[in-house]
């Protein structure tokens, strides 16, 4: 099972555009790699739809898209035009990973043992893995097939991940890009004013302890 920080693997793969070699494929980009568990199937149109909708959101973010199930690379091509008419769009510009052997959902983790196929064989949950431009994994989710997940959030989380990338803050619950960030607990107090020229505010606690400290988004214009 891959963990936060590992390098994630460099797999070869068929898609619905082509041949890739994951690496080579995504460059110097951030990459969101997410499965499903079948084509044709109502919740899984919904939200490779929803994501095509977004593609132009995660590509300002640097993001490339790529999509993976257990299903052949023919019967993607011919499910994204429906996925293409239900979502009322014209563009399905990103791939969608053929693992009709399972090798990556095994190799992965995705696999979910309650969803098979006609034929008794597991097929993959709805998983998310965001890969950083060092090729290693920075955030992951399992979903169940019978939860479709929701995108916005995706791209929420992707908006902490690539600011906390660049600076020593964290982002709190609910936290939306432009509003006020936390400064990681393990900088010092002389750090502040050099790190954080916008001004740091210590919340007073009960405990007497000065650990919430609030710092305006260090990339709000
Ligand atoms: C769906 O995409 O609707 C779905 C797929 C597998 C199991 C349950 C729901």
């Amino acid at each position: 099972m891959i963990k936060l920080g590992d390098v994630f693997p460099d797999f070869k793969a068929e898609t619905s555009r082509g041949p890739i070699q994951f690496h080579e494929w995504l460059g110097d980009s951030w990459g969101l790699l997410f499965s499903h568990p079948a084509d044709f199937t109502p919740v899984c149109t919904t939200e490779l739809g929803r994501v095509a909708q977004l593609q132009g959101k995660f590509e300002e973010k640097n993001v490339k898209l790529i999509a993976l199930s257990c299903d052949g690379v023919d019967t993607h091509r011919k499910w994204i035009e429906d996925i293409k008419a239900y979502s009322k769009i014209e563009k399905f510009a990103y791939p969608i990973i053929a693992d009709e052997k399972r090798e990556l959902a095994h190799l992965l983790g995705m696999i979910d043992p309650d969803e098979k196929d006609a034929a008794g064989i597991p097929l993959t949950c709805r998983a998310v893995f965001f890969i950083g431009p060092d090729k290693k994994l920075k955030l992951s989710l399992l979903y169940p097939a019978t939860t479709g997940r929701n995108f916005d959030e995706i791209l929420r989380a992707i908006d902490s991940v690539q600011l906390t990338a660049r600076y020593r803050v964290a982002t709190p619950a609910d936290w939306q890009h432009g509003t006020y960030c936390m400064v990681l607990p393990t900088v010092g107090d002389d750090e502040l004013e050099t790190l954080f020229p916008k001004g740091v505010e210590k919340l007073a606690m009960p405990s007497g302890k000065d650990y919430l400290r609030m710092t305006p988004c260090p990339e709000k214009e």
